[in-house]
């Protein structure tokens, strides 16, 4: 196994770059098998989520090849629409081929995604929603197998409760090639959304109401390919400015580059100002500057343009160092806390009751033997590495490398002393 190894102590100083988003690149591979050509998609990330989801899209016959900087996919010849078990498992958002396949092919057999590390993570809108549109939508042994009646589907109207992203892409993905028109209420507005949205615009989808609560979609029967450009990824950038608050040096700005700030939501960005951290929007670049004190800020998350849930870890870490307690409390996941447990480990101060998480700051931490649990768990485990005092060592990173691209190397080359390593969970400590 891996793990990265921080000497924490020196700032963080000097240019990171943002990379391409991760959960915006995943429902423009799953539009990339709606027509039948080759689809070219320009700023993909280097990461595990996305050689995951390229092996499922090969599993039903479509030729996903690593061009440079993006994904070249040929859905020329999609004919087994299935996403097995095997692939589901390791990343939900499998789950996307249950709209693409049946907008492609009329029929989808896709396995059930479960639980996943935090708890349950519920998949009833997608199918009800699939359902109220006029697909068949049955349950087999753990699959979901879906089918539209002849003729494509019929369409509808659905209202989601609460807001899902993931259902949202859905619905779209089925609802755009077909015969009937639908309409999406309570739709999620995420930019992930959005920038999902307009390229089925460019393949002549007829979408009105992008980036609203209520989508209208009017089915035609054949899409077009084309070549299509995915946007920063703002929950990267949103940790970047968390990093830069806290371990950079007072007063000498850090440069985060090729960003969408205004992808982060306005309570994101209001809490960071509130901490004392500044931050000015310069040509496509965020450049945050430390502050002498980090003042405790609380936050509670909410579905976009709320406070992330995928930010709420690594703010965890940012109230570590703040002098003074403060509060994160997660309304859209209520028990994504497993980083609570092992930032302990480093000495942080905190409680959990319920979805609340509340923060003692100003303790400092101090380097340890943690392991990752999920993706911003793990990454709020690095934070809090690069603040710590000694060395900190971060267990089961493959967690990090499903959504962080190159991230030791970008830090390394901001002054930060990380490595990776190899090493076996079961040796003894002074064995790796
Ligand atoms: C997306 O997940 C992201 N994943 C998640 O990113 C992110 O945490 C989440 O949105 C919330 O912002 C991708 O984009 C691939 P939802 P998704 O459906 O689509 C409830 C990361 O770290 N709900 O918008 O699965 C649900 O429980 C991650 O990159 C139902 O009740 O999230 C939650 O409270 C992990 N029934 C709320 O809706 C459903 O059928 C929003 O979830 C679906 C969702």
């Amino acid at each position: 196994m891996e793990k990265l190894v921080i000497h924490g102590g020196p700032p963080l100083c000097g240019t990171l770059p943002v990379s391409a988003s991760k959960n915006a690149a995943l429902p423009l591979m799953a539009a990339a098998i709606l027509p039948h050509g080759v689809t070219h998609l320009d700023h993909i990330p280097h990461l595990r989520d996305i050689t995951t989801f390229s092996h499922v899209l090969r599993i039903t016959g479509a030729s996903v090849e690593r061009k440079g900087r993006g994904l070249q996919i040929d859905a020329s010849r999609i004919g087994f629409p299935e996403a097995p078990y095997e692939l589901v498992k390791k990343m939900r958002a499998s789950f996307y081929m249950l709209g693409a396949l049946l907008g492609r092919c009329g029929q989808a057999r896709v396995s059930l995604p479960g639980g996943c590390a935090w708890g349950p993570r519920p998949v009833n809108l997608h199918l009800e929603g699939l359902k109220a549109l006029g697909a068949a939508i049955d349950l087999d042994e753990g699959y979901v197998v879906a089918r539209l009646p002849h003729g494509g589907l019929p369409g509808g109207s659905y209202r989601f409760d609460p807001s899902s992203v993931g259902a949202t892409v859905n619905l779209l993905l089925a609802a755009s090639v077909g015969s009937g028109g639908s309409r999406i209420e309570n739709a999620a507005i995420e930019p992930d959304v959005i920038v999902f949205c307009e390229m089925l615009q460019a393949m002549g989808a007829k979408l009105s109401g992008i980036g609203t609560r209520t989508i209208e979609v009017e089915g035609i029967r054949e899409l077009q390919a084309v070549d299509y450009s995915n946007c920063p990824d703002r929950i990267e950038l949103g940790t970047f400015m968390i990093a830069a608050a806290i371990a950079g040096t007072p007063g000498e700005p850090v440069h985060l580059t090729h960003t969408r700030p205004d992808h982060l939501g306005d309570d994101f960005l209001d809490a960071f100002q509130k901490t004392g951290a500044e931050y000015v929007v310069e040509n496509g670049s965020v450049i945050v500057t430390p502050p002498e004190a980090v003042n405790p800020v609380s936050i509670t998350t909410a579905i976009y343009p709320g406070f992330p849930t995928d930010l709420q870890a690594q703010w965890t870490v940012l109230l570590a160092c703040a002098h003074g307690k403060a509060t994160v409390t997660d309304q859209v996941y209520g028990d994504r806390f497993n980083h609570i447990p092992e930032l302990a480990r480093m000495g942080l101060q905190a409680s959990v009751n319920g979805n609340q998480v509340t923060v003692s700051g100003g303790a400092r931490l101090t380097g340890a033997r943690v392991m990752s649990t999920d993706l911003r768990a793990s990454v709020s485990l690095v934070l809090a590495g690069l603040v710590a005092s000694g060395t900190t060592h971060v267990g089961r990173i493959y967690h990090l490398d499903r959504g962080y691209e190159k991230l030791e190397s970008k830090l390394s080359q901001c002054g930060i002393d990380i490595r990776r390593e190899q090493y076996d969970e079961f040796s003894a400590p002074n064995q790796g």
